[in-house]
């Protein structure tokens, strides 16, 4: 049996009611709590920063999965590990020396992520893919919530596949945007291992349901 690993996207969530939201991904099926950190350079917006996740990472009780959408993350790695990030992923496209990056973020006891924009081939992860605990697949272009799923993603996930499995590679493989009911299994079916959902959870009349229903149908 394959587990799915469902991850939440606090993006979506009411910042109003913060705390609220975060007890509802304590209380329901979601394995990890996703956190986009967006700069305004390196994607045309701006998220969130330190002060709020550490109260995130104050009440949240499971796994912190932190998407850097930031230029030049080095600079904060060791930030982001004592605001307590268990996984820290780095974009491909924003890092000049990515494989000194993965050695920094894993030094500091932390799983090392990259994320590929839409644009950028999987093929250009072949030199390092031993050393990347996960790759976040980006469905959409990195910077909103709420886009619509880019179809090109599944030959992604198949060519990812097929090098994880070539080189003997325990990476794991996050599809981030557009993950809804209707594509959840065939994105676990062509060999992903963890779905990040925002506004499709907390959008729904009924989050909990709504995760529950999600980590159901990819349960394969
Ligand atoms: C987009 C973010 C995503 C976003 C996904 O830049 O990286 O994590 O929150 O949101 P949905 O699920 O609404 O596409
Ligand atoms: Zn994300």
């Amino acid at each position: 049996m394959k587990n799915s690993i469902i991850a939440p996207s606090v993006l979506a969530a009411d910042f109003a009611n913060l705390q609220r939201d975060i007890e509802m991904i304590n209380n329901s099926e979601a394995d990890w709590f996703h956190i986009d950190i967006m700069d305004g350079v390196f994607v045309p917006n701006i998220s969130f920063g330190m002060p709020v996740l550490e109260a995130i990472t104050k009440h949240a009780k499971k796994t912190i999965d932190v998407h850097l959408m930031i230029v030049d993350p080095d600079r904060y790695i060791k930030t982001f590990k004592s605001l307590g990030a268990d996984i820290l992923t780095v974009h491909y496209e924003a890092c000049t020396h990515l494989h000194r990056s993965l050695q920094a973020i894993k030094a500091e006891g932390m799983k090392a992520g990259v994320a590929l924009n839409p644009h950028t081939n999987v093929a250009l992860l072949e030199d390092v893919i031993n050393d990347i605990d996960m790759v976040c697949l980006m469905s959409v272009n990195p910077g909103f919530g709420g886009q619509s799923f880019i179809e090109n993603t599944y030959k992604k996930i198949k060519q990812l596949k097929e090098m994880i499995n070539r080189n003997n590679a325990a990476t794991l493989i996050e599809i981030d945007g557009g993950v809804t009911n209707q594509n959840a299994l065939q994105l676990i079916e062509a060999g992903a291992d963890v779905l990040v959902a925002g506004s499709y959870v907390f959008k729904a009349s009924d989050p909990i349901a709504t995760i529950a229903d999600l980590k159901k149908i990819t349960t394969i």
